[in-house]
């Protein structure tokens, strides 16, 4: 029997069993009966709502057009209305900005244009006094070419930092000669990932733009330097740490040619920039990253502070099909990795297809034994849910199915700012207002990611109380009408169903922990499901995905004749009230949330 059988036969049972009613239901190698009543403070991540900020468009107070930490500090209380736990801070740490803090030009400061080091502090404990965790970003697979290490390792051959980066020879270099390129490897930016040096006479290797080059892993000294930049942000009380492209850190050193993608007429696949997309084979050597990650994980769990109580959380950024690989990354036993490997798979599902959705939770319920999954759908490299998912007619409606799937499945969920208002991907409509580079090189296929790092929407006015300056990026029209201000006011309000999702899924039993058991898996319409723990009410959650009303029946035969009665807990404006199991009514896109009496 394979895997896959394995997975199916579990899920028929407990489908089966769950139903049945029966009290002790066995999940992720626990029993329910064996849990307590939500996390203890240590395990305070296990149901945590993560809230990624793009500090640059959070929130400006000083009037130069950008975010800053102070903004995200004047901003707390709101966050902390929402209901999140923790927040996901992308890299605010001093950077010359070619990457909007993806290139790090020094990891032990704030780069001025957001604060200082005593506005991070202040922002993390008045964060604390609002039960509001910080994960810092940490971006390990490169740094800036500005960074002192890259300076000095560029200045000579044989200086000690030359081996922090990795310098190759050009294939057929001679004395006047560069030659070409060490191999075919492309940034993830477009076009050759190497970059000709004249002062050393080599080239460098970057994965993503030229501004950053890659650091080289096979070096102790690397190791080192980045356990005690790890240190340095957990004495200042932050509480994990989210590890950017953590997937690319090693590249193969016979440094053969990568294989070119071929489409499914046997053609290379040609990106944006008119290059053949290659396959990643030779410079995303995940196996080697685990024996790294295991060493940083050891260093955080060293930190223990009376002040900042609770377990220091390891989030890897990694995007997999692969619910085998995904499991990989919580680390072998007794060797413990990261604690929360984003599971993208559901998200990256590009439309509402239901049964590519219910295989996903499926595989985050069954194939991660006792791990707990984090789901997201979307964050500041992709667009937002309305572009991925929306139809122009429903689009806030099927936003309060993204959520539903998010916040009522087990698990941690991230959310990206903005989503709870139901904020609008807008890219820019003429290059010359592009600001991400690689919006600007690959102009107008590749519009870069500018669309989905537009200004928070606060309130209605002209720049929407993101900022009294003039905005880095320009606020979106839709800020007249999706805005926080006009949500908070409207109890129908896409806001108000966020957080009402987030409180059910912080303080009902089932929602909090209980196991994931996809139910009437044959619907093409209605994904349906239910969350089991032992010693509480059993909750139903049924999604319609249709632009059609919809009526399901959660019975299907498993329990016989008997029909048990539903007390709702959340439902969308058109679904029935108190149902019962053979008989949901749902309006388009209709959410039915309900306990099972
Ligand atoms: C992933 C980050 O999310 C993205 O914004 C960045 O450009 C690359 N890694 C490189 O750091």
């Amino acid at each position: 029997m394979d895997s896959k059988d394995l997975i199916l036969r579990k899920i028929v049972t407990c489908a089966t069993v769950c139903l049945l009613g029966i009290a002790a239901i066995t999940t992720h190698g626990q029993t329910a009966a064996a849990r307590t009543n939500g996390p203890s403070e240590r395990d305070w991540w296990k149901n945590a709502v993560i809230y990624e900020v793009y500090p640059r468009s959070f929130q400006d107070t000083n009037g130069d057009g950008v975010g800053d930490l102070n903004g995200i500090t004047k901003r707390l209380d709101y966050l902390q209305e929402l209901g999140v736990d923790a927040l996901w801070l992308t890299p605010c740490y001093p950077s010359p900005q070619v990457d909007f803090g993806y290139d790090i030009s020094d990891y032990e400061n704030i780069d001025p244009q957001y604060g200082t080091i005593a506005d991070f502090d202040r922002l993390v404990a008045e964060a604390k006094k609002r039960h509001i965790r910080v994960i810092m970003d940490m971006v390990m697979n490169h740094s800036s070419d500005q960074h002192e290490w890259f300076l000095q390792s560029r200045s000579s051959r044989d200086n000690p930092y030359r081996d922090w980066y990795v310098w190759h020879d050009g294939k057929g270099e001679t004395s006047t000669d560069r030659g070409a390129p060490p191999n075919n490897w492309q940034s993830e930016f477009g076009h050759s990932a190497w970059q000709w040096d004249e002062k050393t006479r080599q080239y460098y290797y970057h994965k993503f733009y030229i501004q950053q080059p890659d650091l080289n892993w096979d070096n102790p000294k690397v190791h080192r330097a980045f356990k005690d930049i790890i240190d340095f942000w957990l004495k200042r009380g932050v509480a994990g740490f989210r590890f950017d492209a953590i997937t690319t850190l090693f590249e193969d050193p016979s440094l053969a040619d990568e294989g070119v993608v071929k489409d499914k007429n046997g053609n290379p696949l040609i990106d944006a920039f008119g290059e053949q997309v290659l396959d990643g084979s030779k410079t995303a050597l995940v196996a080697k990253i685990h024996p790294v990650m295991q060493e940083m994980r050891a260093e955080a769990d060293t930190f223990n502070m009376d002040a900042f109580p609770g377990e220091r959380v390891l989030i890897a950024e990694i995007y997999t099909s692969s619910i085998a690989e995904l499991a990989t990354m919580y680390g072998p036993p007794g060797k413990p990795e990261f604690q929360l490997p984003m599971d993208t798979q559901v998200g990256i599902i590009d439309k509402l297809d239901i049964a590519a959705f219910r295989a996903k939770l499926t595989d985050a319920e069954t194939g991660l034994g006792s791990n707990v999954p984090l789901l997201l759908f979307d964050n500041h490299d992709n667009p937002r849910l309305d572009v991925r998912y929306g139809d122009g007619v429903h689009d806030t409606d099927i936003q309060r199915v993204i959520a539903t799937v998010l916040f009522a499945s087990r698990g941690v969920a991230l959310l990206y700012y903005g989503d709870e208002i139901g904020m609008k991907t807008t890219p820019p409509k003429r290059r010359e207002d592009v600001k991400d580079p690689v919006g600007i090189a690959g102009w107008p296929k590749e519009k870069g990611r500018d669309g989905e790092r537009t200004p928070m929407q606060w309130d209605w006015s002209a720049n929407a109380g993101f900022t009294a300056g003039m905005p880095w990026l320009l606020v979106p029209p839709s800020a007249a009408t999706i805005n926080v201000k006009a949500e908070e006011s409207d109890p129908n309000s896409l806001l108000a169903w966020y957080k009402a999702l987030i409180r059910l899924k912080k303080t009902n039993r089932a929602l909090e922990d209980g196991a994931n058991i996809m139910l009437d898996t044959g619907n093409t319409k209605v994904l349906s499901w239910m969350r089991a723990v032992a010693g509480a009410p059993q909750v139903v959650v049924s999604v319609n995905f249709t632009a059609q009303p919809q009526t399901v029946n959660l019975m299907n035969g498993e329990v016989g004749k008997e029909t048990r009665k539903l007390k709702t807990l959340l439902k969308t404006p058109g679904a029935a009230d108190s149902p019962s199991l053979d008989q949901i009514q749902l309006e388009p896109f209709g959410v039915y949330v309900g306990e099972v009496h």
